[in-house]
């Protein structure tokens, strides 16, 4: 049994994971009192995920009671980031390893039956080669794919730097060669992953290598779909926004983290842009890209944000109006200069402006998802609806899950839905003519 917490680099790591305890003759159960090997797919970017994982673990006392082979493992980037600390913290697990000690599962594994173990947290120098072999994909259809591993940005709130070291960009062929191979075993969409996958290249002298990859991704046959994030606006050059304007494959979905609207918030923040070249991304991403749609991220609550720089924030989402966004308070991590800085705000203003900042969003995010009323969409049919039976969900090339009525065999193809009703982010509607019927 394996949960997975965090961002998307814990979701690709998972896909990695799976495929090691697949190929070590481990079946999946989602059933905790079955499982010989509980695993937890950690992260840490915000207390509150850490006091999640912690509460789960002392829930397992019983399953270990029940079960004296049972092995709890944490990897990811809390164990990363507490390494020992963390068997120390909580008893009952047996396993602590970090997203760079993966490959050593096996051994790992093996290891943790006689005794507390960990791995060695140490930072591998290359990009640990992934082969398409290996891969156990949670959907056949679709597969998430590593190009640039850690991040150098050190924003000053972030803790992720920390733990998943440098910057890494995997070499361009490679990257080509590993998504063929993916086409070829029947992948249809990729999701190019990395905490800032505009900066793919630069540490292998490649200066606008993303570009330059998707151009190389546009031409792999079976590939249909390309989408990435995440992406730093900072690193996003108009340049990019051109020529990726021009490949038919990358979809019209853009998350474009901004954190704050005001331009002293974001340089407390060491964030490399300013608002007004953020809006200036934005206008050009909506100009190029048609159909566009935007999401972000945003923390409020940052320390020394006044009531009248959190209002710069809530002013920049009204005049974006992104079809989502993932909103936060700040919360302090250890370690992180941010953390330091003397003027920390009270937990009750950070929720107070969050709740605040969540009621605009809705609303903005309602009337947008009302725009899409009765327009028809190309989805990938990604699986059985989950509480609606006889519907299917299926995805469009901006993103958004569109729940139908059709019969599974569909999963995995391509089908033109119209949207009938729009409940805020979730979308509903029927099949609409389609003919190709790939
Ligand atoms: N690399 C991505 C973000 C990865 S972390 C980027 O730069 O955009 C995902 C999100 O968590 C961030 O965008 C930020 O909004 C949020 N986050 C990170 N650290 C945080 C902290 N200390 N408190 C609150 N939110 C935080
Ligand atoms: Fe964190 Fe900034 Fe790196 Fe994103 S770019 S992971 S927010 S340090
Ligand atoms: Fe969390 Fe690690 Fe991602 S801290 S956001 S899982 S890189």
């Amino acid at each position: 049994m394996l949960t997975t917490f965090g961002c998307q680099m814990n979701q690709a790591d998972a896909q990695r994971i799976r495929g090691i305890l697949a190929g070590l003759g481990y079946t999946e159960t989602e059933i905790e009192s079955e499982a010989d090997l509980i695993l937890f797919n950690t992260c840490c970017v915000r207390q509150h995920a850490e006091q999640r994982l912690i509460g789960r673990i002392k829930s397992l006392i019983n399953a270990k009671k029940r079960n004296a082979d049972l092995i709890i493992g944490v990897a990811g980037c809390m164990a990363q980031n507490m390494q020992g600390e963390l068997l120390e913290a909580l008893p009952l697990v047996d396993l602590v390893f970090g997203p760079n000690d993966i490959e050593d599962l096996p051994l790992l594994l093996q290891r943790a039956g006689r005794e507390k173990t960990t791995g060695n947290f140490a930072p591998k120098g290359a990009f640990d080669g992934e082969s398409a072999d290996g891969i156990i994909l949670h959907r056949p259809f679709s597969a998430m794919v590593n190009i640039i591993r850690g991040c150098t940005n050190f924003c000053s709130y972030c803790i992720v730097p920390y733990v998943r070291g440098p910057e890494v960009s995997r070499p361009l062929e490679e990257l080509v060669g590993f998504i063929t191979s993916l086409a070829e075993k029947g992948v249809k969409e990729i999701t190019l992953l990395g905490q800032n996958v505009n900066a793919y290249g630069k540490d292998i002298g490649m200066p606008e290598g993303f570009a330059t990859l998707l151009e190389r991704v546009e031409n792999i046959d079976g590939i249909r779909w390309v989408r990435f994030m995440t992406s730093h606006p900072r690193d996003f050059s108009l340049e990019s926004v051109k020529r990726m304007a021009r490949l038919s494959k990358v979809c019209e979905q853009y998350h474009l983290p901004v954190q704050a609207g005001s331009n002293r918030i974001l340089s407390e923040m060491r964030r490399g842009y300013t608002r007004e070249r953020y809006l200036e991304l934005i206008r050009a991403v909506r100009e190029n890209i048609k159909g566009v749609s935007l999401s972000t991220d945003i923390i409020c609550g940052f320390p020394g944000e006044g009531d009248a720089e959190f209002n710069e924030t809530l002013e920049l989402i009204r005049e974006v109006r992104y079809e989502a966004a993932f909103m936060y308070y700040y919360s302090p991590r250890a370690g992180t200069d941010a953390a330091s800085m003397p003027e920390q705000i009270d937990e009750e203003t950070r929720k107070a402006r969050l709740a605040r900042l969540i009621e605009a969003q809705n609303t903005i995010g309602l009337e947008e998802s009302s725009k899409l009323v009765a327009q028809t969409f190309e989805v990938l049919v990604e699986s059985e609806a989950a509480r609606n039976e006889g519907h299917l969900v299926g995805k469009t090339r901006t993103g958004r899950s569109i729940d139908f009525p059709g019969h599974q065999n569909l999963i995995g193809r391509f089908v033109n839905v119209s949207v009938q009703k729009a409940r805020n982010w979730t979308l509903s509607g029927i099949m609409a003519d389609n003919k190709e019927g790939n």
